[in-house]
């Protein structure tokens, strides 16, 4: 059974038909056709960090797909007393038919995918944000920026710059990233997407210097510079990112037509200015509304497989 855990468990074209998938659910949701891909399935959607974007897009989205949401804060199920995740698996997933999770550690996410009978989907772990990157990636195609792009992440070494690395050397596009010394990514995953990278042929590059990421770029992006979880590193944080906010006088290194792209939500005068956020308020706030658009698309996508693989089981 396929989950989505990272964007490494895909080939280039599953990626590719994921979002070519989202793309035509997308444009009849416009015209209000709203077809039952999903009808009658239950979306269980389990929270153990906040969350506007995920909860609203996902919850929406197995609506719109014929099926229904079930919020599930650890504040409120046995999770969060303790039940084991591998439990909590077990019992859940006899009775949905598809688990959104967003937790800590990645192996969280990993446990549960493993006890699970039905398909999981990353919402968001320490490590990876994949169902952003997808959302990404639709949103460059409808803003022209899909053929060759050159991406520049610029700030925090975090879990979407993880998954920024996974979908570059996938798609074999060039991505560039600065990050402070000391805030660099995960030398693993690193090591594991410039392995993927060598087929694909994406160039990577890694540097301390915003403005040479920047430089000629078509995309430029960033992340909050204090993740979920990090709240008590946010003063040392602050001092360590200076020099690496996204504003005006950086875009001016990027081309005259580049966009920006943020995944929200987004802390003006850290890691973006004010001046540039409002510019590019249409890119972001249409990469917001992606979310919910290419999520349909992973999760009627994920739901076929599973038709398919109990088709052949039967
Ligand atoms: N971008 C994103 O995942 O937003 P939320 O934390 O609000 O879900
Ligand atoms: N890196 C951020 C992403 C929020 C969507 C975090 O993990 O908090």
């Amino acid at each position: 059974m396929r989950h989505f855990l990272t964007l490494k468990d895909f080939s280039k074209e599953e990626i590719l038909e994921m979002i070519a998938l989202a793309q035509k659910i997308k444009a009849q949701t416009k015209q209000r056709k709203f077809v039952p891909y999903m009808g009658h399935q239950t979306l269980g959607m389990i929270f153990e960090k906040s969350s506007t974007r995920t909860r609203v897009s996902f919850e929406t989205g197995i609506y719109q797909l014929g099926g229904v949401g079930l919020f599930l804060s650890s504040n409120d199920i046995q999770l969060g007393r303790g039940e084991l995740m591998k439990d909590t698996a077990r019992v859940i997933s006899r009775m949905v038919d598809m688990v959104m999770i967003r937790t800590f550690e990645h192996s969280k996410l990993e446990e549960f995918a493993k006890y699970s009978k039905v398909p999981v989907i990353n919402g968001l772990t320490d490590s990876y944000h994949p169902v952003q990157l997808m959302t990404d990636y639709l949103t460059m195609i409808e803003c022209g920026k899909d053929k060759d792009p050159v991406v520049a992440y610029v700030g925090d070494g975090n879990n979407m710059t993880h998954s920024w690395l996974m979908l570059s050397a996938k798609l074999g596009f060039e991505l560039r990233i600065a990050t402070p010394k000391g805030y660099e990514c995960d030398a693993s995953i690193v090591e594991e997407a410039l392995a993927i990278a060598k087929e694909s042929g994406a160039t990577i590059t890694f540097g301390n210097d915003p403005i040479e990421a920047v430089k000629g770029c078509d995309v430029v992006t960033t992340d909050t510079w204090v993740s979920m979880g990090q709240e008590d590193e946010k003063e040392i944080r602050m001092k360590a990112f200076e020099g690496y906010i996204v504003d005006e006088t950086l875009m001016s290194h990027a081309k005259d037509d580049a966009i920006f792209l943020h995944c929200l939500p987004a802390y003006r005068g850290y890691e973006v200015s004010e001046e540039t956020f409002e510019k590019h308020a249409d890119v972001i706030f249409s990469e917001a509304e992606n979310r919910l658009h290419a999520q349909k698309g992973i999760m009627v996508w994920l739901d076929a497989k599973r038709n398919e693989e109990l088709e052949i089981r039967n």
